[in-house]
Order: structure tokens, then sequence, then C-alpha cells
């Protein structure tokens, strides 16, 4: 498969990055073609002009040519992979923007579909699984993203995967289990790539 995978990180030492390469490395093992979208490093801009509202009489209106660039992309990937931190139990706010800009009316809604087969989503959460579980977050991001937004683009195929407990930091004196704590992270990626 020709993947894209959409990054929302503003560093490339993060762990988000770190999570986008190792996920990427399982994927060529795997045999498939990726290309990244980092929208920090390329400078994306999240604010919606009007030259990319969406005119509801027109699906043909003609937007900016950023955006024309990004729904190219979108159009040469069988599937998409969107990777970033889990930011007041949503994404960060140019990822969002990135929504708003492209997935627009006329090519991802409205009289067209969004071109793609299947979407992944790979949301890294500061607290523990079962912190976030407890008043049901990991519910309403999956209803958000895989329905309010995959569904109602037409793509069946999409599921959230979170990687939890990413600002664990145990005692000093447990540099091991610091350690074993992000290499299990690394490679829970690694798979996900491998098994894509
Ligand atoms: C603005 C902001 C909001 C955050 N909101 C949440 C949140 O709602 N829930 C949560 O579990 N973690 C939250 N976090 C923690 C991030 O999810 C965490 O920093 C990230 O997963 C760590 O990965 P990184 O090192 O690649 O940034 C937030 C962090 C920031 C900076």
């Amino acid at each position: 498969m020709k993947i894209l995978v959409v990054l929302a990180h503003p560093r490339t030492d993060s762990l988000t990055s770190n999570i986008t390469e190792r996920f990427t490395a399982g994927l060529s093992e795997a045999g498939h073609e990726y290309e990244i979208a980092d929208l920090y490093a390329e400078g994306f801009n999240p604010l919606l002009f009007p030259q990319d509202e969406p005119d509801w009489d027109n699906p043909n209106k003609v937007y900016s040519n950023e955006v024309l660039r990004e729904m190219n992309r979108i159009r040469a990937s069988d599937a998409l992979v969107f990777i970033f931190p889990v930011w007041w139990y949503s994404m960060p706010a140019i990822l969002k923007g990135y929504f708003d800009r492209v997935w627009n009316n006329g090519f991802a809604y409205g009289t067209a579909k969004l071109p793609v087969q299947k979407i992944r989503w790979i949301a890294l959460v500061g607290v523990t699984q079962a912190q976030f579980e407890k008043r049901s977050y990991h519910l309403m991001m999956q209803h958000h993203l895989n329905v309010g937004l995959a569904e109602y683009c037409g793509v069946q195929d999409s599921k959230v995967h979170f990687i939890y407990n990413t600002l664990a930091e145990f005692d000093d004196s447990l540099q091991d289990k610091n350690k074993n704590h992000f290499a299990a992270l690394l490679n829970e990626a690694h798979k996900m790539g491998h098994t894509f």
C-alpha cells in the first residue's frame, strides 16, 4: 500500500516523532511505501481563510494552492495514518486546521468521498489507560475520529490506537524501568507498522 503518514508535533526529538520513525520502519519492512507529511516542519498553516471556506452551492470551488497540494498527496495514497499527541483530549490545533482546510467540500464529503480505503489514528496519551478510560475519553475520541471524521467522509475502515502513559517518569533509581517502558512503546509502534 501507499501510505501518507501525517505527523503533528513541534519537535523532531519528541516521542511522537520517534514513534513515527519506528512505525514507518515497520511499514517499510512489511513492503509498504510511505510519505510523511510533517505539518510543523512543512509550515502548514492551520488557519482557514475565505479561499478555503466551503461554498455549499459549489463543490467545484478552487481552493488555495496549499490545500490543492495536500489533496493531491491524499489522492496519491491508499491509506492515511495520523500520529499526534493528545492535547486536551483532542488533537493539536495544527491537525485540526488540516481537517478544516484539506478535508473540504467536494473532496472529502458532499459530492465526493475521501479517496482512501483505510485510516489509522495513533494518539499518544500522557496518562495511563486506566486514568484515560475512567472518564471514557477513549470512547469520546474514537467516536470523534472514527465517526465524525472518517465515516462522515466515507471511510469505514478506521481505527484509533492509543499509546498510553507517555509521560511516565519513574523514579531516577528506576532507570531501567524508564528505558523498558519507552522501548515497549516504540516496539508497539513498530509492530503496528509491520502488521499494517
Ligand atoms: C497542551 C497539552 C495538552 C495535553 N493534554 C493532555 C490530555 O488531555 N490528556 C493526556 O493524557 N495528556 C495530555 N497532554 C500530555 C501529552 O499527551 C504528552 O505530552 C504527549 O503524549 C507526550 O508525547 P511527546 O513527548 O511526543 O510530546 C497534554 C500535553 C500538552 C502539551
